[in-house]
């Protein structure tokens, strides 16, 4: 919400009066004299005028869990345990999942309850590289890190993958790299070359990399930098569906 709003939707202040104490250096955000009335402030920032606090800060969570097989990436099943179940209950209400796993997969998933940044992480037009060690039924035919290289189609979305890179790891293990996070994307890359994985494991996303030490289940936040190599591209949601704009 813009700066001069969050004043003026005090009781008793007009739009005028807000402008007014903002140009004459009297607002601060997180701690910072702020003279632009029209900034934008994020729910993860503080407003004080002099004194007085006129909104607290709400206190951003970027977390990393080591997702186990069997569990679903959701917040609440009649049936399976959820993702959510392996993380404290005082931090869990808030969080969403940034970047869904299939119930069988295991590995690096990212938790926040700060929806611009986690939409950064996700959409495939910032093209963050996933990364994904990969086990097959069958062996990898030689033909498939071209293919993948080439980009699948994929005719439910009417589209052609990015380039994705396979490293060959043995006759049915590879690494592989996506750029987007398609539903089922590496699954279905591989179903279109006539192969089958049967065992999916997201290593990194990003510059942000499960630790070898994280065991399975186990969870823990993400240091500063983690959270800051996120590219920022240009965090403007715009129209109903909320899409990001990136530059
Ligand atoms: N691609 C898949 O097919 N499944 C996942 O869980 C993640 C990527």
């Amino acid at each position: 919400m813009k700066l001069s709003r969050i004043l003026s939707n005090q009781n008793g202040v007009s739009r005028q009066q807000a402008n007014r104490a903002i140009a004459s250096g009297l607002v601060r955000v997180d701690g910072e004299v702020c003279t632009n009335a029209a900034r934008e402030v994020s729910r993860f920032q503080g407003v004080v005028v002099g004194d007085k606090v006129i909104k607290r800060a709400l206190p951003a969570h970027y977390l990393m869990l080591n997702k186990p097989a069997g569990y679903l990436s959701a917040t609440w099943d009649p049936v399976h345990p959820t993702v959510m179940e392996l993380l404290p209950p005082e931090i869990r209400a808030d969080l969403h999942i940034a970047g869904r796993l299939d119930r069988a997969s295991t590995g690096l998933m990212i938790l926040t309850n700060d929806g611009l940044w986690s939409r950064r992480l996700t959409e495939p037009e910032i093209k963050l590289p996933k990364v994904y060690r990969v086990s097959t039924l069958r062996p990898i035919e030689p033909h498939t890190a071209q293919r993948f290289e080439e980009g699948i189609w994929f005719a439910y979305e009417g589209l052609t993958t990015s380039p994705a890179t396979l490293e060959q790891l043995g006759p049915t293990d590879a690494r592989v790299t996506i750029l987007e996070g398609r539903y089922h994307q590496v699954k279905r890359m591989f179903h279109a070359v006539g192969n089958q994985v049967t065992s999916l494991h997201r290593e990194r996303i990003g510059e942000i990399t499960l630790p070898r030490d994280l065991a399975p289940g186990a969870w823990r936040s993400l240091e500063p930098d983690e959270v800051q190599s996120v590219p920022t591209g240009r965090a403007t949601v715009f129209g109903k569906a909320g899409r990001l704009a990136v530059t």
